[in-house]
């Protein structure tokens, strides 16, 4: 069997290895791939974003398979491009893959269906916005309706910062088409969880959950990014909270999606807040986490080819997940500076390190190869993962294993995982 991946982060290459271990797998290709990609499969170079180059290139090398890993084709239809011509992909069609390309349609969703999520307005007009501000509650919310890589989401204190934010979405356009249209919602407390799952339209199985850390500094200071670090299980996802929302938020989601005529079939991914009313739904995404996937994945016992093989085919209703009774944690090595400027090209020393040792891994995210090394090819370089028993075993083996590779610049959060000590 020939796989085809989309994507070139920390999370196509977690896909990529494990991908690799299905033993039906005989060649994976990755397009655009990277240098870490590079030790599962070929990288391909074709952008992300070229849909019929992609296809014709699945056409042409006979690929059994393709998973799309980024949420930017999947919002633009590149199931579409592929299912057109013939072609299995595994990912949600464009119609349902709206469910995280606009967060104005995912609310409309959640309040048909009656979805616990916050309330909310939509606003096409800066002018109805500014003036719904007026009377709101505050700390307030407000959310670029399109993608913005995870930036289009501003928490304003007071109505001068509102309003300001109002001006940087709707009139400034700072994340561009994102910002024609805008959600206000309350601001909500509580711990937050991630929790992905494969969907075949119909059936939904959840994974193991997992949390990430998106402030680029310690103590959740400083810029949002794509996220600094991960660690799974999630203490606060108790039994309790999985059964809640099994009943009251992944099937309802999936249901609610076939019964709009947009069966989502592929990965929906909750981001979820525990609050003090139960918990809510901060937002879907149609794809693994990045770098969730590098947490979750690792402690997968299940095969993930033959998972997608039975949602493309609506066969998932007869397997069930299987999780390790362990832990993961994964940091992130990133560029100093990111998410603003960073130097690229740098060499990164001490990758050998990884080989040869179980439950230690080193999924690259911004590498490429030149002059025969590896150098560093973006903000987030590295995403080092390790597995332990427990969740402190984890992450004391996952910071370990930081130390085995260098780089200039190279720039880490030290408290991946806080919360672990918080749970107890
Ligand atoms: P999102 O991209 O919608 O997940 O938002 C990014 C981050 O903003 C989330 O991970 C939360 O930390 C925060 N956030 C989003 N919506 C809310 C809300 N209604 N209340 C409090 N925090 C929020
Ligand atoms: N780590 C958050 C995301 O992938 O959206």
């Amino acid at each position: 069997m020939k796989v085809l991946i989309v994507g070139s982060g920390g999370r196509e290459n977690a896909i990529a290895w494990k991908a690799a271990q299905n033993p039906k797998v005989e060649k994976i290709y990755c397009a655009p791939g990277n240098a870490g990609i590079a030790s599962y499969a070929q990288c391909v170079d074709i952008g992300a974003m070229e849909f019929e180059k992609l296809a014709a290139f699945a056409k042409d090398n006979n690929i059994d398979l393709t998973i799309i890993g980024m949420d930017d084709p999947l919002v633009g239809g590149i199931v579409d491009v592929f299912e057109r011509e013939g072609l299995r992909v595994f990912g949600p069609r464009k119609n349902a893959a709206i469910l995280e390309g606009s967060k104005a349609f995912s609310k409309d969703l959640m309040k048909k269906y009656h979805i616990p999520t916050a309330a909310y307005e939509n606003f096409d007009d800066p002018k109805a916005a500014l003036e719904y501000l007026k009377t709101a509650k505050f700390p307030i919310v407000l959310k670029a309706d399109g993608l913005a890589l995870g930036k289009g989401v501003l928490i304003c204190n007071t109505l001068e910062e509102a309003c300001a934010g109002v001006k940087t979405i709707m009139e400034d356009k700072q994340f561009g088409a994102a910002g024609n249209r805008m959600v206000i919602e309350e601001f909500m407390t509580g711990r937050e969880v991630s929790v992905l799952s494969f969907v075949d339209g119909k059936t939904i199985r959840t994974m193991t959950s997992a949390q990430d850390h998106k402030r680029a500094k310690d103590g959740d200071e400083g810029l949002n990014t794509g996220g600094m670090g991960t660690f799974s299980p999630s203490p606060f996802y108790t039994k309790e909270v999985d059964d809640f929302c099994q009943k009251y938020i992944y099937q309802p989601t999936v249901d609610a999606m076939a019964a709009e005529g947009r069966p989502f079939v592929g990965i929906i991914f909750f981001g979820l807040m525990l609050t003090q009313d139960g918990p809510k739904v901060l937002e879907y995404n149609a794809r693994f986490g990045d770098p969730e996937a590098q947490v979750v994945l690792p402690r997968m016992k299940t095969d993930m080819i033959e998972i997608m093989e039975a949602c493309i085919d609506g066969r998932l209703s007869d397997y069930e997940l299987e999780f390790e009774d362990n832990a993961a944690v994964c940091v992130v090595l990133a560029s100093d500076g990111y998410p603003v400027s960073y130097e690229k090209g740098c060499e990164i020393r001490g990758l050998e390190n990884f080989r040869g040792k179980d439950g230690y891994y080193a999924f690259h995210a911004g590498t490429a190869f030149r002059d025969g090394k590896i150098v560093t090819n973006g903000g987030r370089v590295l995403g080092v993962t390790a597995t332990g028993k427990t969740l402190k075993e984890a992450r004391a083996n996952a910071y370990k294993a930081t130390e085995w590779v260098e780089f200039d610049n190279k720039y880490m959060r030290h408290d991946i995982g806080k919360a672990i000590d918080e749970a107890e």
